[in-house]
């Protein structure tokens, strides 16, 4: 991974919680962020007391060198918001402005974490298709904005690969949204993936959930082992 690729974005715990439905059951578990990046789930989960870790390639560079990252792009995003800005609702960020705002209070939070994090063992560096963790080792695997986002980048089987990878490592997987980032259109690569852990005997769900940013993007992608 080439940092000067990455543009990072992150989000706040409690859009987290809204993305994914959590519940305060949910939250007692022991969860993983795939993906998580520069969001600061796992900074403000940790200062809660909650058993939260996130695994992302970009955790292989310093603090330094993400926060530089971080202020070269965020003019960039905010301008890409402001022109992209029909395919979103605004209701509860206001504007693209204020959007950027959020994202880089997410973005602060992360990155004062991120260096005790890492000591910790909670920022762990990982690429899906695999991840280096044990099987069943999470009771949550999340996440936000990575996969069907990035449809278009990635194969079908790279996506069926990363969520039988998931589901190996917790018991229960949850991914927002199934929409792709600039289309907004439902990813093509759920429907043969769900066809395909359906006959891998996971029980899988699209389920409805209270936050939408893209327009249709309310919905989250459950896969849960069947219970014996
Ligand atoms: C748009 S960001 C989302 C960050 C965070 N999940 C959030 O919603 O705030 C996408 C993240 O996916 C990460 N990523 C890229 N390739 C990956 C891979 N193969 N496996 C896991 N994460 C990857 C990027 O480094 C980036 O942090």
């Amino acid at each position: 991974m080439k940092l000067e690729k990455v543009v990072p974005w992150g989000r706040l715990a409690s859009e987290y919680e809204r993305m994914f439905s959590l519940t305060s059951e949910d939250r007692a578990k022991r969860i993983v962020d795939c993906g998580g990046g520069p969001s600061s789930f796992t900074a403000e989960m940790t200062a809660q007391g909650y058993s939260v870790l996130s695994c992302d390639p970009i955790y292989q560079f310093s603090q330094e060198a993400i926060r530089e990252r971080i202020e070269e792009t965020c003019t960039r995003m905010t301008a890409m918001n402001e022109e992209t800005k029909a395919q979103f609702r605004w209701d509860h960020y206001g504007s693209p402005v204020q959007l950027s705002q959020i994202r880089m209070r997410a973005m602060r939070l992360f990155l004062e974490d991120y260096p005790v994090g890492r000591a910790q063992g909670r920022y762990i560096i990982g690429e899906l298709p695999l991840l280096p963790f044990p099987s069943a080792h999470f009771d949550l695997a999340l996440c936000s904005h990575f996969l069907f986002t990035y449809s278009e980048q990635f194969t079908m089987e790279f996506h069926l690969q990363s969520l039988r990878e998931m589901a190996r490592v917790a018991h229960e997987v949850r991914v927002f949204p199934i929409l792709m980032a600039f289309s907004g259109e439902i990813s093509p690569h759920l429907a043969p993936v769900v066809a395909q852990l359906q006959n891998d005997h996971y029980q899988v769900e699209v389920r409805k959930v209270d936050y939408e940013f893209q327009i249709g993007g309310n919905e989250m992608l459950v896969i849960r082992h069947k219970s014996v």
